[in-house]
């Protein structure tokens, strides 16, 4: 098994660190544009294996794309993290330019890879790597839901006095202060979440985690690593070990929630052969509208995409 990691900074360098720790493959190649950071950040890694008892053999290259041949996955960190005062959907046109030139050059090493995204925004970077990698979109899918249900489980977990494992929860929509908790669909060891808390603090627990990312940007004045990382690596092993684990993933939607050629988050099966089914959940109105305003504020930013294609095609 070969995963390959695109972008050595903080995030891709953590979900290495993670992949590594999981053994989750033999090989694991992190790429870096940058002269000789992938290597030197593969290097101490690799060292660290001796130490945390692992086999992964960990080893990095700036920008040569044949080190990566035959990857069977690979997660795409690359482009630039939000800065305070910046929305996910302020990086998109560098993003975007980063984002499908590193799909096609993996492309051209792994045409049957399966591609993760982790770029902002993420759910339009999402589309552009599908776009540019011609591949079915059961292998073209980004991670945000399992980041932003994370925020939210440790959050009621600490709230609750309780372990965040024993936390069970759905959160749908984009990657964005649209995304929508769905607290129907919220259990703490098999009791629904609503018997536990009070709606006020449960409603202010919601508000914080749409708003997770912006918090951390905001104390460490760039964005997240240790838990966007763990949670793409999670992606990985969901897909490397065939677990058919179910999680929220930004999945291309053709009819699913009455939408149509949209990436959005949605609960999926997770297994060898990427997204192996879409789990459409039985929302009620409340909560279809709030997916609908977020699906809106994606293909906004959908749209001045394809504009941005358009104008360079
Ligand atoms: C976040 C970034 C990675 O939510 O989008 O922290």
């Amino acid at each position: 098994m070969k995963v390959t990691v695109v972008g050595a900074g903080n995030v891709g360098a953590t979900c290495a660190d993670v992949i590594a720790h999981k053994e989750l493959c033999n090989e694991l190649i992190l790429v870096d544009i940058k002269e000789n950071f992938a290597e030197g950040k593969a290097l101490d890694m690799w060292q660290t294996a001796p130490v945390n008892m692992y086999d992964t053999r960990i080893k990095g290259s700036t920008n040569d794309y044949t080190k990566t041949v035959n990857s069977d996955v690979v997660v795409i960190t690359s482009g630039l993290p939000r800065k305070p005062g910046m929305t996910r959907d302020d990086l998109i046109s560098t993003n975007a330019g980063i984002v499908k030139s590193v799909t096609e050059n993996i492309i051209k090493h792994s045409p049957n890879a399966i591609i993760i995204i982790v770029s902002n925004p993420l759910d339009v970077m999402t589309y552009c790597a599908y776009l540019t990698a011609n591949l079915p979109s059961t292998k073209v899918f980004g991670m945000a839901g399992i980041l932003d249900t994370a925020r939210y489980k440790a959050f009621l977990a600490e709230e609750l006095n309780v372990s965040p494992k024993d936390i069970q929860a759905v959160l749908m929509g984009g990657h964005g202060d649209t995304m929508v908790p769905l607290p129907r669909y919220t259990t703490v060891g098999g009791i629904p979440v609503t018997e536990l808390i009070a709606a006020d603090k449960l409603d202010a627990i919601i508000e914080r985690t749409k708003k997770g990312g912006g918090e951390i940007v905001n104390l460490l004045g760039t964005s997240a690593w240790y838990a966007p990382g763990a949670a793409a690596a999670q992606m990985v092993e969901a897909i490397v070990r065939d677990q058919k684990r179910v999680f929220p993933v930004c999945a291309l939607l053709n009819g699913e929630y009455g939408l149509k050629n949209i990436y959005l988050g949605v609960p999926v099966i997770l297994g060898k052969n990427g997204i192996e089914k879409i789990i459409e959940l039985q929302l009620n109105a409340a909560e279809k509208e709030l997916l609908a305003s977020s699906a809106t504020a994606v293909k906004e930013v959908m749209d001045v995409l394809d504009k941005m294609n358009a104008a360079t095609a």
